[in-house]
């Protein structure tokens, strides 16, 4: 998992691929380097740590030259050191080649290579490749260099296996980059007298906002001033490009201190962009007709991490509204176990980044049983989206935050609205309720905006808790997964240890944990499990538990007599009531840690999105 960018044009390349790098850092942080072809050589700088550090090294050797290749690492191979960082060179230092994903049969390809007399300067499987388009090189006729390195790569394409995006370039062939895609990201940036290579689109919006997206097996050939795509026989294809709407300053914080306060203040603008999607035909989106939509008996949602949770509340969802028997399965799992094959049953991914390996192995399983397959995500060209028959999009514009929350009230929304669109295609939601239902999804944005406003309440309460070791979060029902999420997201910005449960359950075990002062987020909505959820609160607070309270206006009253602290959110319907519950989570989790001094927006170990199983 890494980010990978190139850039060829009548600048000096460096400073654009330094900053391409800085936006696709959220794909990986450990180490980056960067190749520049100056005077038919290549200079390399390469620094362990994040790209501030690639930047300072970057300066003090200031490479010049209008062609370069660079990356930003998440080890998987190897140690994040200098040495593992890529680019990686052949035998000749002539050849310089950037990878993202993951070389299958790498070790056989190393050996070979190594008995041909190939140094290894790295533990990388990276490096394989670039000694292979060495060795291939050798053994390529052609009328120029530039056809020479096109057929070596071409070659060295047929060779490896497994999931890659790489850039190749060449100290032979100034002006020029290869960049070839399989089962990771690559995208083209087109620009005027300038073209870029990328994992991901941030990397050259500053430059250009027009972009071709490559199929997986597509190798493209880059100079400044054209781009040429090959098809997985080598032979051109005329690729259309598509307009990315979201602009540069989208991308960036917008004035606030990280990316992940700005991403859960977007929620409300996210949630009317995805009601706009909504509001499209899901017969449509998944090529089928009412019909067969009505058809439908079996549905199978598959996912990872946040995305899971939204999942897991989009099951309630389906079951209540569409009437149709509904499993979460986390994608590593759906994966490896036994899946009956049923017919009439739908296969739903959802995805933040589409690129989530595991998700993306489990989708092509659901596909080869036979199952219509729908993607909910937010990465126009992402590679989940170009796999599955239909897509919606949540279009909550980019989520750079690796902890993810404005894409995890998208998918909610979008799973909402799936779940009632097929109630009404099946009959089992009435006319009525659809119409309901419908109103209150369309209020939702403006909710949003009222319980963004709950941020001061609860940053006033982090500064009592924020050195607790333990943090637990109760839900029942539909906020259940929301309990889930909000351990989740505290786990993952602040490193501290909170679990989630589901609120019946503590009596079965977890109420053990709970110890006098440990902080219990209690979610308890007005609504008919109200009173259990009371019953809740007592017992934890019986243990000496700092019971927090997340409720409505019309519980507030009861909540205040039970709890130490008591939040309100505002009211919606009781199945739409999580997507305003979490926000006071994500508001926790973001404060515990800024109190904690943490790295908010890239937490260690983790990465936002995971292209490797
Ligand atoms: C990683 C991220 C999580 C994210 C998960 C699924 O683990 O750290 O924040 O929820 O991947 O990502 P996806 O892009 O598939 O939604």
């Amino acid at each position: 998992m890494c980010g990978i960018i190139g850039y060829v044009g009548k600048n000096n390349s460096a400073p654009y691929i330094i900053d391409g790098l800085k936006k696709l850092e959220y794909r990986g942080y450990d180490s980056a380097g960067i190749s520049i072809l100056q005077d038919e050589k290549i200079v390399t700088v390469r620094a362990v740590g994040k790209v501030a550090e690639l930047e300072k090294a970057t300066l003090i050797v200031n490479p010049q030259g209008n062609t370069g290749i660079g990356h930003t690492r998440w080890a998987t191979h190897g140690k994040p050191s200098e040495e593992n960082s890529h680019p990686h060179w052949d035998c000749t230092g002539e050849l310089v080649v950037v990878h993202n994903g993951i070389i299958e049969n790498y070790l056989t390809l190393r050996e070979k290579l190594q008995k041909l007399g190939h140094t290894f300067q790295s533990e990388t499987d990276t490096e394989v490749i670039a000694h292979l388009i060495e060795e291939n090189l050798i053994h390529t006729r052609a009328v120029s260099n530039e056809e020479q390195l096109i057929k070596a790569v071409q070659k060295t394409n047929t060779q490896i296996a497994g999931a890659f995006a790489i850039g190749v370039m060449w100290a032979h062939t100034p002006g020029m980059l290869v960049g070839v895609k399989n089962q990771s990201p690559l995208v083209v940036g087109l620009g005027k007298e300038e073209n870029f290579l990328a994992s991901d689109v941030p990397a050259f919006l500053r430059h250009t906002n027009r972009a071709l997206f490559l199929e997986d097996g597509e190798m493209v050939i880059l100079h400044a001033g054209n781009v040429t795509v090959l098809d997985v026989k080598g032979q051109e294809k005329k690729v259309k490009p598509t307009k990315i709407s979201w602009d540069q300053k989208t991308a960036e914080k917008g004035g606030y201190a990280h990316f992940m306060i700005k991403e859960i203040y977007d929620q409300p603008q996210a949630l009317e962009d995805t009601l706009r999607t909504a509001q499209t035909d899901f017969a449509k989106l998944l090529g089928v007709d009412d019909a067969a939509l009505r058809q439908l008996r079996n549905i199978h949602i598959i996912a990872c991490g946040t995305a899971y949770h939204a999942g897991l509340v989009g099951k309630y969802y389906l079951e209540q509204l569409a009437g149709i028997p509904t499993s979460v399965d986390l994608a590593s799992e759906y994966k490896y176990r036994t899946v009956p094959s049923f017919e009439h049953t739908l296969a739903i991914a959802i995805s933040q980044s589409g690129e989530t390996a595991d998700t993306i192995g489990a989708i092509k399983k659901a596909k080869k049983l036979g199952f219509q397959t729908l993607a909910i995500c937010n990465v126009l060209g992402s590679t989940l989206t170009r796999i599955c028959d239909g897509t919606f999009f949540t279009h909550c514009g980019p989520e750079i935050s690796v902890a993810s929350t404005k894409a995890f009230t998208s998918q909610i929304t979008a799973m909402f609205a799936l779940a009632l669109c097929l109630g009404k295609a099946n009959g089992n939601t009435s006319e009525t309720d659809f119409n309901k239902y419908a109103k209150l999804l369309t209020g939702l944005p403006k909710d949003m905006a009222q319980t963004v406003k709950m941020e001061y309440d609860v940053r006033h309460l982090t500064r009592k808790i924020y050195k607790a070791d333990r943090f637990i979060f109760l839900g029942r029902h539909v906020n259940f997964p929301i309990a889930l999420e909000g351990a989740l997201k505290l786990k993952e910005v602040s490193y501290r240890s909170a679990e989630g449960f589901a609120a019946g359950e503590i009596k079965h075990g977890p109420i053990s944990i709970i110890d006098k002062g440990t902080p219990v987020f209690i979610l308890m909505p007005h609504d008919d499990l109200f009173e259990k959820m009371l019953s809740a609160c007592q017992e934890c607070r019986a243990r000496g538990a700092q019971v927090v309270s997340i409720t409505t206006q019309d519980g507030v009253k009861q909540a205040q007599d039970v709890a130490d602290q008591v939040f309100t959110v505002p009211a919606t319907g009781e199945l739409l009531q999580p997507i305003l519950n979490v926000v006071p989570l994500q508001f926790l989790a973001y404060w515990i840690a800024k109190r904690l001094d943490c790295d908010i927006d890239q937490p260690r170990n983790l990465a936002k999105s995971v292209t490797v199983e």
